[in-house]
């Protein structure tokens, strides 16, 4: 797989888009320019794998899956595995997103997924978030610090996977975390990480990451990119978030922090 950039904008489709719709999304989303430092990738269900591979082939758009199994083949049924998702041209995988652990998945099992990703060379996005009722008694740092070491994989090199802070009260809601919010988890699970392995994963947002609150995250030096959900079914939300990427790095880049100064 292509090298990533600085930043990683992950389009989750979750279950929309049948073949022919999905193809005509991949391929706007293809046509746009993309930055050298802003890795775009889109996560169609399965059934558009393949029509999207087909859209997005010789542009710089990379294809990921929303969730694989932890073994590599057997009566499994209506699983797919990391090995068939290489096969479909993927080179990320989504694994752990809240929407399958509220359907009874562990963090053991997320932990077995991500393993089964990086044995088979996938870049794993390893989500984690709390509930909002933990958010107002208290206590979601420690939940989290406990559902990122039991979703890691145990030996693997860091590098190969990012983490996504998704907090489910943000999640398809249209509420944001604030950016205090977000800097605090986010410098929380590097430290956290950081007392494990040399290793620095990247740290994505997720949870109603639109076009007019994309710049905003972004400019926040702890995100190193952004997990959309909704807003990646709509081409032009979705470019408006890769070139708010785009725009931060570049200003970073010349040593201007511009107009996003303010907030950092
Ligand atoms: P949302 O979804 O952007 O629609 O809130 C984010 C996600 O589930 O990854």
């Amino acid at each position: 797989m292509a090298k990533l950039g600085r930043f990683l904008i992950l389009g989750n489709w979750k279950m929309h888009l049948t073949q022919q719709a999905a193809a005509e999304l991949a391929a706007a989303i293809a046509a746009q320019p993309q930055a050298a430092e802003v890795t775009a990738a889109i996560f169609p269900p399965f059934t558009a794998l393949h029509s999207a591979a087909q859209a997005v082939k010789g542009s710089a758009v990379l294809l990921g899956g929303q969730d694989c199994h932890g073994k590599d083949e057997g009566a499994f049924t209506g699983n797919v595995s990391a090995p068939m998702l290489r096969d479909a041209g993927c080179g990320l995988v989504i694994v752990g997103h809240s929407e399958r652990r509220a359907q009874g998945e562990t963090s053991a099992q997320v932990q077995e997924k991500a393993e089964a990703a990086l044995r088979h060379g996938l870049h794993a996005i390893v989500c984690i978030g709390e509930s909002a009722a933990l958010r107002e008694q208290g206590g979601y740092l420690e939940f989290l610090t406990r559902q990122l070491h039991e979703s890691l994989p145990e030996t693997a090199a860091r590098d190969k996977l990012s983490i996504a802070y998704e907090p489910i009260w943000a999640i398809g809601t249209g509420k944001t975390a604030t950016a205090e919010n977000i800097r605090e988890v986010h410098e929380h699970i590097r430290q956290e990480l950081g007392t494990l392995n040399g290793e620095k994963p990247r740290i994505l947002y997720g949870g109603s990451v639109k076009a007019n609150n994309a710049l905003e995250i972004l400019s926040l030096p702890v995100v190193d990119g952004v997990l959309v959900g909704g807003a990646s079914l709509d081409a032009s939300a979705f470019s408006a978030i890769l070139e708010a990427a785009a725009q931060i790095d570049s200003n970073r880049a010349s040593g201007n922090p511009g107009q996003h100064k303010a907030i950092l």
